[in-house]
């Protein structure tokens, strides 16, 4: 006897019904990226669709991102100027603590996430304190967990440290509590590796490190173990959710971590992963919402609860018509 697993790839209504993995709208979290000036709506060039927006269009995205299904948004900001102490990460009027409150206002409903880094904020670029050519981690801890403080004081609902300096989750976790903030949540950028994909974040966050790279602090890409226990490290400090970052050419630790740890699970679908989709759309290489939407199952089926991309809103454009049709 023939065994005959296509009797159930027939037609939709066979397919849809032994459907493994299902994308959904509430899986999506939406990156933006907070400029100064008014009216301002700039695409950065390398992430065709994706824009620095100032506060007043930041908070008329994130509400038509809202009306289009999106749930949750993760902000970044590009400070009006920068310098050797991230000043601008923790100012009370600090450019994304001034659009978790606009988007609060057009937005009450959404989830808000705050980007916890100082990358964007430090004149030589790097996510900590720098002294003697080094990236310093234990001074560093200081004002990651003041910025963390004044992201949840301006209203974000959970904050996403991605510095990758030991003993960040700790220290936001403490601060956040000593401030009264024990009901905002962290999600840790748990694994995030040292990766070539980030190249056109650092155009629209113009974060690029003036010297070095990161690589003595971000993971080295060809480490999973080492994932595992920097997962460990973050769910013992207090964690509520981690991430691993990038996605697609790391869904073999996302899997990992997945079977070793029960908190939810985050993948970052990163700039570099977005843009090599749309480059090849734009050439008429590939059809963009199939192979879209392939990417982010892919990163579902390895085991992902939340997915970051700057495809969320196509893709609940993508799920809302196929389940019209
Ligand atoms: C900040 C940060 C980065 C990204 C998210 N948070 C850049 C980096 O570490 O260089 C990358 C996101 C993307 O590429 O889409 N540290």
């Amino acid at each position: 006897m023939i065994h005959r697993p296509r009797r159930l790839r027939r037609n939709p209504a066979l397919r849809a019904l032994v459907r493994e993995t299902r994308l959904t709208p509430d899986n999506f979290v939406l990156p933006l990226f907070a400029c100064p000036g008014e009216g301002v709506r700039r695409e950065i060039s390398s992430m065709p669709g994706v824009f620095n927006l100032s506060v007043d269009e930041i908070a008329n995205e994130a509400s038509a991102a809202y009306d289009a299904g999106v749930r949750s948004i993760i902000l970044f900001g590009l400070p009006e100027s920068k310098d050797e102490l991230a000043s601008g990460a923790y100012a009370e009027d600090g450019i994304v603590q001034r659009a978790i409150r606009a988007v609060r206002r057009s937005s009450p409903e959404l989830i808000i996430i705050a980007d916890t880094c100082l990358c964007e904020y430090t004149s030589h670029g790097h996510c900590g304190v720098v002294r003697g050519g080094d990236v310093l981690n234990d001074e560093s801890l200081e004002l990651i967990a003041r910025t963390a403080a004044s992201q949840a004081e301006a209203g974000a609902d959970i904050v996403a440290p991605s510095a990758m300096m030991d003993g960040q989750v700790g220290a936001i976790r403490e601060a956040l509590d000593d401030s009264g903030f024990e009901n905002t949540a962290i999600m840790s950028y748990a694994v995030k590796y040292a990766s070539g994909f980030y190249g056109p974040f650092r155009e629209a966050a113009q974060s690029t490190p003036e010297f070095g790279d990161r690589r003595a602090y971000q993971m080295d890409p060809p480490n999973a173990r080492e994932a595992m226990r920097e997962a460990e490290l973050d769910f013992s400090e207090g964690a509520d959710i981690l991430m691993v970052k990038p996605a697609t050419v790391y869904l073999d630790v996302l899997k990992m971590v997945r079977d070793r740890f029960d908190l939810p699970l985050a993948a970052y679908h990163v700039s570099g992963e977005y843009a090599l989709i749309k480059a090849a759309a734009q050439k008429g290489w590939i059809d963009e919402e199939r192979v879209m939407m392939e990417t982010l199952t892919s990163i579902k089926r390895a085991g992902a609860d939340i997915i970051l991309t700057y495809y969320a809103r196509e893709a609940i454009a993508a799920l809302n018509a196929s389940a019209i049709s």
